[in-house]
């Protein structure tokens, strides 16, 4: 018997967050909807960044409202701060998270700090979210490969998801975020991982620039992952990520799995739909 895979859908997030073009939020809520409709249990909606940093995601209170709350299924929101955590937290998410980098290059980049500068304002984060008893995902972005840095040493982003799990992180979630990282690289990473974060606290992110992400999925299986992000349409990309393209596939993750026997809990009849509408959101924003 092959064991559940549950998957985090990070196509609102994730999936948009780069879309230069304007995309409505009606939209936006729908694109919620229908993920919930096919069977998706996590969907992270929305950021609680700067607006100015990422102006397509400043309609995520908006976004969230529309959202509403949804019995059984656990609502996300990425948040870099306190202003973010207080913001989601007024907005009612289920659960936040925070994003760290391997690299100190890709940190500046995207937070605008050095490592440990971050981790000391996800600090009141962890806290105020332990006392509100919502449960916080870490990210770990550049796991093989950073735009400013290239090749990442496995060490660094061991030492970082571990600081994560430390910190209070429920699930540390692992970002391939060029979508560039070869099988051997994502195992000898995964190696170091698993030395310091039990693999059931562990999430893969992998991007699918180069068309590796599910053979990547498979080395994460083999080493006992059992939670994979992704996004419907294979929409996405980080604008502080020059070159990184879509995320894998929230559709071809799931027709994978299913091959493989694992159960997803996802209807893919009406998950090819909820894909079309996400690949329309991206032609309608071009358009
Ligand atoms: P900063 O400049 O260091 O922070 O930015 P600051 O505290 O000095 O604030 C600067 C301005 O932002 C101020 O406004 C703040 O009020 C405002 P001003 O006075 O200039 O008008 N501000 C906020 N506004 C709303 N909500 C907030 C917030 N915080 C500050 N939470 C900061 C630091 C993190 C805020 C900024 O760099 C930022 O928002 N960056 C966005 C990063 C981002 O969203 N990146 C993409 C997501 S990460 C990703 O895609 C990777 C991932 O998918 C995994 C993978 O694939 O690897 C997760
Ligand atoms: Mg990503």
């Amino acid at each position: 018997m092959t064991e559940p895979v549950t998957i985090c859908e990070v196509g609102p997030r994730d999936g948009l967050q780069n879309e230069p073009g304007t995309i409505p939020t009606a939209d936006k809520i729908a694109l919620v909807a229908r993920a919930v409709a096919a069977g998706l249990r996590q969907i992270e909606v929305t950021s609680f960044v700067s607006p100015r940093a990422v102006p397509q995601l400043a309609d995520a209170a908006e976004v969230m409202a529309g959202v509403g709350r949804v019995p059984g299924v656990a609502i996300t929101a990425l948040v870099p701060n306190e202003t973010g955590y207080a913001r989601a937290r007024a907005a009612g998410v289920d659960r936040v998270a925070v994003f760290a980098s391997a690299t100190e290059g890709f940190s500046r980049a995207n937070i605008n700090c050095s490592i440990d500068e971050s981790f000391a304002r996800f600090a009141p984060v962890f806290r105020a979210a332990r006392a509100d008893g919502i449960p916080v995902r870490g990210y770990v972005s550049c796991v093989t490969d950073c735009p400013y840095e290239g090749r990442v040493a496995t060490a660094a982003v061991a030492a970082v998801a571990g600081r994560l799990l430390a910190e209070g992180a429920a699930e540390v979630s692992l970002g391939e975020t060029l979508g560039r990282g070869t099988p051997d690289q994502v195992a000898a990473m995964l190696d170091a991982v698993l030395k310091v974060v039990p693999a059931a606290r562990l999430a893969g992110h992998f991007h699918d620039t180069g068309g590796g992400a599910l053979a990547n999925v498979d080395v994460a299986l083999a080493r006992g992952l059992r939670v994979f992000d992704a996004a419907l349409g294979g929409l996405g990309g980080c604008p502080y990520a020059p070159g990184a393209a879509g995320n894998l596939a929230t559709e071809a993750l799931v027709a994978h799995l299913h091959r493989l026997g694992h159960a997803t809990g996802v209807d893919a009849g009406l998950l090819a739909g909820a894909a079309r509408f996400a690949r329309s959101l991206k032609r309608g924003a071009e358009a």
